[in-house]
């Protein structure tokens, strides 16, 4: 016959099944166990029965009331197990996070498309040291110490001898020491100046072209610029070669493109005149290839220099050279 043990236990059992969560367990075990609990009230009550029956009661009461603590202990340990590892799941339907992908400079872009467009016209890409003698930097181009020249440059002393470049031209009698003509190379690279505004920065980029071999014209100079500012721009951008002056080159040449903005009617950009200045040229100086050792009466070649971010500023319309530098990812992110 069932007790009435036995009956609290299965009733017990029951509602552990139907139990949904830990508080659900610990008010059965308060509902049970605790002080005034059902089977402490059983165990109580224990005096009260015949004393025959009293020690089969107790020891069954005190099984019971063991077995629903295991089972309850057991129950909140698994509990505890499955909302750890609910944590841990992955959930495979949720959206990957986006990747963010990185992409490269606009000056180092401009940089490498100025490259491509005279690779294709056979030049040779190199590279010269940035920290470079003064020999190179100044003397074999023709501007010997103490020419008011070196005044066009705000010059980086590292100290009597080394400088920080102001341009990349150091990177022609590199080379031309270097090789017998014919020579046809670009060097693309940082240069340094003390200088700081809207339109410059201490450090900034410059390619430098040179071209040298028999027979090379002005009209060479004049053909290899335009065919290139056709590229970097477009067809319609005419070009205008206006005289200057450098040491390292006679005749010189500043070019200037017709305004990209305004398309020469004249407008803030180009300072009413219809025309951005771009890069500077002219013949290599016969005293620069004489330098190297170049028999002048057999080689002639030009030569020519342009900064990158003045050529990124037009190509992308930036009024502000600062904001190449500043790495503002709102700006980056637009090239
Ligand atoms: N080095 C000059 C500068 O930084 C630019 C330049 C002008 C380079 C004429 C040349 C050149 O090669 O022929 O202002």
């Amino acid at each position: 016959m069932e007790t009435r043990i036995d009956k609290i236990k299965a009733q017990a059992l029951q509602e552990l099944d139907t139990a949904a969560g830990a508080d659900d367990i610990t008010a059965l075990a308060v509902k049970y166990l605790g002080r005034k609990g059902v089977i402490t009230q059983f165990l109580r009550n224990i005096s009260t029965l015949p004393p025959l029956e009293r020690p089969l009661a107790g020891k069954s009461a005190n099984e019971v009331k063991q077995l629903l603590e295991d089972r309850f202990e057991a129950a909140r340990a698994r509990l505890l197990e499955e909302a750890a590892a609910s944590a841990e799941t992955v959930d495979v339907s949720l959206p990957g996070r986006p990747v963010a992908f990185g992409s490269l400079h606009p000056i180092t872009q401009v940089t490498e498309e100025i490259c491509d467009i005279f690779t294709r016209m056979g030049f040779d890409v190199v590279e010269g040291p940035e920290v470079e003698t003064d020999r190179y930097n100044f003397e074999m181009l023709n501007i010997p110490k103490n020419h008011p020249a070196r005044d066009m440059q705000d010059t980086f002393y590292v100290s009597d001898n080394v400088v920080l470049r102001t341009h990349t031209s150091p990177t022609q009698p590199r080379v031309m020491e270097q090789q017998r003509p014919p020579v046809r190379m670009i060097a693309p690279g940082k240069v340094y100046r003390c200088d700081s505004d809207l339109t410059h920065t201490p450090m900034f980029h410059q390619v430098e072209g040179l071209l040298v071999d028999k027979g090379v014209s002005f009209g060479d100079l004049k053909g290899t610029l335009t065919a290139f500012v056709h590229q970097m721009f477009d067809t319609e951008t005419s070009v205008r070669f206006r005289p200057s002056f450098f040491p390292f080159t006679e005749p010189s040449a500043e070019v200037d493109i017709r305004c990209v903005i305004c398309r020469g009617t004249g407008c803030r950009v180009c300072s009413q005149t219809g025309w951005l200045e771009i890069l500077g040229s002219g013949m290599v100086h016969p005293a620069v290839l004489e330098n190297v050792a170049y028999d002048t009466a057999e080689y002639t070649g030009f030569a020519f220099g342009m900064g990158v971010e003045r050529i990124a500023m037009l190509k992308y319309r930036i009024d502000d050279i600062r904001k190449y530098f500043d790495n503002d990812l709102r700006f980056l992110r637009q090239f």
